[in-house]
C-alpha cells in the first residue's frame, strides 16, 4: 500500500465550467484517485475554487454582489455539480480561505528573506470613479492606427496592433465608462524567477518519466528565456490576500493583493489544512502529505492540469516551493491534457457554444458524459465532442455491450433457473480461454492506468466488457439449456460473476453504474480482483441477486438532433 496525493487544477470561482474545462483536469484526476483507492492504496484528492483576480470581481460587480458573496455561493454552486459528476475529493476547498491566506503570507515572507523578492515601480492608470487602478486591458479608447473605438489597452481587437495604455485616443475604463483617469506611480514586488533557473532545469531534468507534452512546455519556457522573467506577485485589487510579509505589513504595499497565479497553486497546500479543519483532524494529520520531514517523504504526488496551467505548475511554483526553503513535498508526475473542441469550433463560456457541466447533467446521468470524456480524453493532441460520436459510443459501449450483458444475463437466469447463482456444470476449454483472455486483458487495463493513459485505460475495460459479449454470444446458454441445462447453468454462473467483475473494475469510469450493478449482484465484496480463478468464482452456487434497473439507455436520433442545436450557442 503506497500514499497518494492527487491534485486537480483548481476551477475560477467566475462561472460553471464546459466539459472541456472538466475533461482537462478534474475527471481524470478522480479517474485515478478511484482508481489507487480500488486498488487499496491510500489517497488524498484535493481541489478547490480559484477565486481571486480580476475576473472574479468582474463576475460579482456584474451579478450586482459583494465579491465575497459571490465568491460564496458559486463555491457552493461548483461544489454541488462536481458532486453531480462523482468527482471523489477528499475536500473541495477555497483559494480565499484563511489557510490559504496565511500560508501564502508565510511563503512571500520567506521568498523575500530569500532574497527572491524584489520591488519594482511601476507607472500604471488610476480610475478615480473606480477608485482604482486599472489592468491594461481593463481601459479601453479609440486605436491610434485604424481608429476603431472600442480598442483596449493591451491591444487592439479590430486591427491586431499591440498597443499600451497611453497610446489609446479618449481612454476611458472600461468598468464605468469613466474619462477620469490619472497614470500614478505605484511599486510592485517581482518574483525573481531566474535565480532559480539553475535548480528547476535540474528538477525538471531529472523528471524523464513525465508526458511528452508536460516536458515538452516546461523545456520551452525554461529555455526559451522570456519563460523565467522576473514575475509580478501583486495586483492593485481590493479582492485578494493582502501582501504581508508572514504577519508583519510590507512597508509600501498597503491595499495590495498577491496575484491570483501566486495564491492559486499554494491553496493546493492550504487545502490540506482546510481538509483537517473540517474533519476534526489535527495539523500533523495534513502535514504528512505534504512536508517531507513530516511523512511526505514516500508521498506520491500527482498533479491535473489543462496544457495552459504547465508553464505555472513547472516553473513559477516550484520555485515559491524550492524558494522557500521549507521541506514541501514537490510534485512527482504532472499529467497535462490538450484542448477538447466542440462540434467543429470551440466551447466558448462567452458564446455558450458546447456544453456545460450543469447542463449535461440535466440532460444525462454522469456516468454517459464520463464515459465519453474519459475515453475520448484529448491525450495525445486537441480532441473533438460531437453528438454523433457521443450517441455512437454511449449506444454501443454502454448500452449495447455492458448494459445489455448484464440485463441479458439476470433476466435469462431468472426466468429459466431462479434469481440466484444456478448450480450444475463443469467448466471446459471455452471457460479456460475465456479465463486466460480476461487475465491478460485485466493486466493490461491495470498497467494503463497505473500509467495514467486514460484512453488506452478506457479501451482496455472496453475490451474486457467485449470478451464477456463474445463469450455469450458464442455459448449460447440460451441454446444449450434446450439440451443441456447443467452447462447452461455453468454458462450463466459465469456470465453473473462477470457483471460482478465488470462493476467491480469500472468504478472508477462509471461509478454509478458500478454500484448499481454491485447492489443488483447483492455483492458485499468489491475489492479489486487479484486473480481472474477467484473473481470467476466469487459469487458461489445459491448466491441470490436481482434483476438490474435499465443500466445504460440508449440516446434517440431526435435526442441528439434536438441537443445539437440547444448547445450551438448564445447562452448568456
Ligand atoms: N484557475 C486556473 C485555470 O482554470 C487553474 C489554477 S491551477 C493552480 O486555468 F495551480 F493555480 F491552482
Ligand atoms: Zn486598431
Amino acid at each position: 500500500m503506497a500514499r497518494h496525493l492527487i491534485t486537480s487544477a483548481i476551477p475560477y470561482i467566475n462561472g460553471i465550467k464546459h466539459l472541456g474545462n472538466l475533461v482537462g483536469s478534474q475527471l481524470p484526476a478522480d479517474l485515478y484517485a478511484r482508481y489507487l483507492r480500488a486498488r487499496g492504496h491510500e489517497v488524498m484528492f484535493l481541489c478547490a475554487t480559484d477565486e481571486h483576480g480580476t475576473p472574479a470581481e468582474l463576475a460579482a460587480a456584474k451579478a450586482g454582489k459583494p465579491v465575497a458573496d459571490y465568491c460564496a455561493e458559486m463555491h457552493i454552486v461548483q461544489a454541488e455539480i462536481a458532486k453531480g459528476f462523482r468527482l471523489s475529493f477528499d475536500h473541495f476547498g477555497r483559494s480565499s480561505s484563511p489557510q490559504n491566506h496565511k500560508l501564502t503570507q508565510h511563503l512571500a515572507g520567506r521568498l523575500a528573506d530569500a532574497g527572491l523578492i524584489r520591488e519594482v515601480s511601476e507607472k500604471q492608470v488610476y480610475s478615480h470613479a473606480d477608485k482604482r487602478f486599472l489592468p491594461d486591458r481593463y481601459i479601453e479608447g479609440t486605436c491610434p492606427n485604424c481608429g476603431y473605438d472600442k480598442a483596449r489597452g493591451d491591444q487592439c481587437e479590430n486591427c491586431t496592433k499591440q498597443l499600451d495604455p497611453t497610446d489609446l485616443i479618449e481612454p476611458r475604463s472600461a468598468i464605468s465608462g469613466s474619462t477620469d483617469l490619472e497614470v500614478r506611480e505605484t511599486k510592485h514586488l517581482y518574483l525573481r524567477q531566474s535565480d532559480m533557473r539553475g535548480k528547476l532545469q535540474e528538477w525538471i531534468d531529472s523528471k524523464t518519466d513525465w508526458p511528452v507534452l508536460t516536458t515538452s512546455i516546461a523545456k520551452k519556457w525554461l529555455n526559451d528565456g522570456d519563460g523565467l522573467q522576473d514575475r509580478g506577485i501583486t495586483r492593485d485589487l481590493d479582492w485578494g490576500i493582502p501582501v504581508k510579509k508572514g504577519d508583519e505589513e510590507w512597508p509600501g504595499m498597503e491595499g495590495k493583493v498577491f496575484y491570483v497565479w501566486f495564491d492559486a497553486p499554494i491553496e493546493y497546500i492550504a487545502c490540506a489544512g482546510e481538509w483537517a479543519e473540517a474533519n476534526g483532524k489535527t495539523d500533523a494529520d495534513w502535514e504528512r502529505w505534504w512536508r517531507t520531514e513530516k511523512g511526505a517523504d514516500d508521498v506520491r504526488y500527482t498533479q491535473f492540469m489543462g496544457k495552459d496551467n504547465v508553464p505555472f505548475h513547472t516553473l513559477s511554483f516550484p520555485v515559491t516551493m524550492l524558494g522557500s526553503g521549507e521541506d514541501w513535498k514537490l510534485v512527482d508526475y504532472i499529467k497535462s491534457f490538450n484542448y477538447l473542441n466542440y462540434d467543429g469550433g470551440q466551447f466558448s463560456t462567452s458564446q455558450g457554444r458546447g456544453v456545460f457541466m450543469d447542463q449535461a447533467l440535466e440532460i444525462l446521468p454522469a456516468d454517459y458524459w464520463r464515459w465519453w470524456l474519459l475515453s475520448h480524453a484529448p491525450e495525445s493532441s486537441d480532441s473533438e465532442f460531437t453528438w454523433e460520436n457521443f450517441q455512437g459510443s454511449v449506444n454501443k459501449d454502454l448500452a449495447d455491450v455492458l448494459g445489455n450483458f448484464a440485463s441479458r444475463v439476470t433476466k435469462f437466469c431468472r426466468s429459466k433457473f431462479s434469481e440466484a447463482v444456478p448450480e450444475g456444470g463443469t467448466p471446459g476449454s471455452r471457460e479456460a480461454q475465456l479465463l486466460a483472455d480476461l487475465e491478460k486483458g485485466l493486466r493490461e487495463y491495470e498497467a494503463h492506468m497505473d500509467a495514467i493513459e486514460v484512453r488506452k485505460s478506457a479501451a482496455a475495460l472496453r475490451a474486457l466488457w467485449t470478451l464477456g459479449n463474445e463469450y455469450l454470444q458464442d455459448v449460447a446458454p440460451w441454446t444449450t439449456f434446450k439440451e443441456d441445462p447443467d452447462t447452461a447453468a455453468m454458462q450463466i454462473r459465469i456470465a453473473l460473476n462477470l457483471i460482478r467483475f465488470y462493476a467491480v473494475i469500472s468504478s472508477p469510469f462509471i461509478p454509478d453504474a458500478s454500484a448499481q450493478l454491485l447492489t443488483a449482484m447483492n455483492a458485499e465484496d468489491a475489492t479489486w480482483p487479484s486473480d481472474m480463478a477467484s473473481a470467476i468464482d466469487a459469487m458461489p452456487v445459491g448466491h441470490a441477486f436481482s434483476v438490474p434497473e435499465v443500466t445504460f439507455r440508449k440516446i434517440t436520433d431526435d435526442e441528439r438532433a434536438d441537443w445539437q442545436d440547444r448547445f450551438a450557442g448564445v447562452r448568456t
